[in-house]
């Protein structure tokens, strides 16, 4: 009985072989991505001292701004000046390629300029911590990663610490709650891989709670309202001009509606700046932006 028994116990233990070893193929699969990006260039230099996180009121400063993706490439942004500080909203808007996300990747330290200065609280961006820079100036990319994960575990991502009720407050500002009551499994219900369980419009909202639970100094957007159906757009123009006032916002976008609650209006084309001010002074000022506010209501593109 003990060698039969001892024969079968034996068994248990190599019946799961196959499925480990399926599951080493696809480790080792993963480890060679991994160790293909680990060895890409990385596009910043951190500090070798880095300067401590900031505090309190902060205040961002682009001046004369270059960026070039090739060493011997075109400028994607030649000369940006911007200034945000606390409770100004500044919208960067302008046609595709105009640099945009270029601006946005350079407050995220995800990129460094080949020209121009930027400066948090007076200092170099440079001279802090990457990550630090991102605690402070933080926001939502134009293409926001859904996991393939729950509801909860996607919105959590924003401030890993966040309490049940914080999440809640998050997703009734965004207006997510109803979608998330609709759920199957409400907060547990998984959303699929890269959110192929959602809308675009659930995906952007989902993407903009996460944001503001992280709740960074300066607040950067790049086109939220991006591949929505125009009511849908509407909609959640409305709400972010509601969600984002009174704090330090960039807004990246294509909608030319809701910009004269913005207290200053960038007009970006082949990374140069064609136009700033506030909408009035654009309007009076009959330029491109003028002739898009009597025209369609997004930058064409
Ligand atoms: N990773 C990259 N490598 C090389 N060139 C890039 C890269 N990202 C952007 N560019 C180029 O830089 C320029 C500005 O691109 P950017 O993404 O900032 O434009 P954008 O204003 O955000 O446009 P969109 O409205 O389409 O999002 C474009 O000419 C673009 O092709
Ligand atoms: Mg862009």
């Amino acid at each position: 009985a003990v060698l039969t028994l001892t024969a079968l116990a034996a068994f248990e233990a190599v019946a799961v072989m196959p499925a480990a070893a399926l599951q080493l193929g696809a480790a080792r699969a993963s480890a060679r991505r991994i160790g293909t990006i680990l060895d890409e260039p990385d596009p910043v230099t951190e500090p070798a001292v880095p300067r401590p996180r900031p505090s309190g009121p902060v205040h961002v400063r682009m001046s004369g701004v270059q960026v070039r993706y090739e060493p011997d490439g075109p400028l994607a942004l030649d000369g940006l000046d911007l200034d945000l500080s606390a409770g100004r909203r500044v919208a960067l808007i302008g046609p595709s390629g105009a640099g945009k996300s270029t601006a946005a990747a350079v407050l995220l330290r995800f990129r460094d300029p080949a020209g121009g200065a930027v400066t948090l609280n007076g200092a170099d961006l440079a001279s802090y911590a990457a990550d630090d820079v991102r605690t402070v100036i933080g926001g939502c990319p134009q293409d926001p990663h859904i996991f393939d994960a729950t509801v909860r575990d996607n919105l959590r991502l924003g401030r890993p610490g966040a309490s049940g009720d914080e999440l809640t407050a998050v997703a009734a500002r965004t207006r997510l709650l109803p979608w998330i009551d609709s759920l199957p499994k409400s907060w547990d219900t998984p959303v699929g891989a890269h959110g192929a369980a959602m809308s675009g419009g659930e995906r952007q909202r989902l993407a903009l709670a996460r944001a503001l639970l992280a709740d960074p100094a300066v607040l950067v957007l790049d086109e939220p309202t991006a591949h929505l159906d125009p009511e849908t757009r509407a909609a959640l123009t409305a709400d972010l001009l509601t969600l984002t006032a009174g704090r330090a916002t960039l807004l990246i976008t294509h909608e030319m509606e809701g910009l004269d609650q913005i207290d200053e209006i960038v007009v970006l084309d082949h990374g140069k700046v064609t136009e700033r001010g506030t909408h009035a002074e654009l309007m009076r000022a009959g330029g491109r932006y003028r002739q898009l506010q009597d025209g369609p209501s997004f930058w064409p593109g």
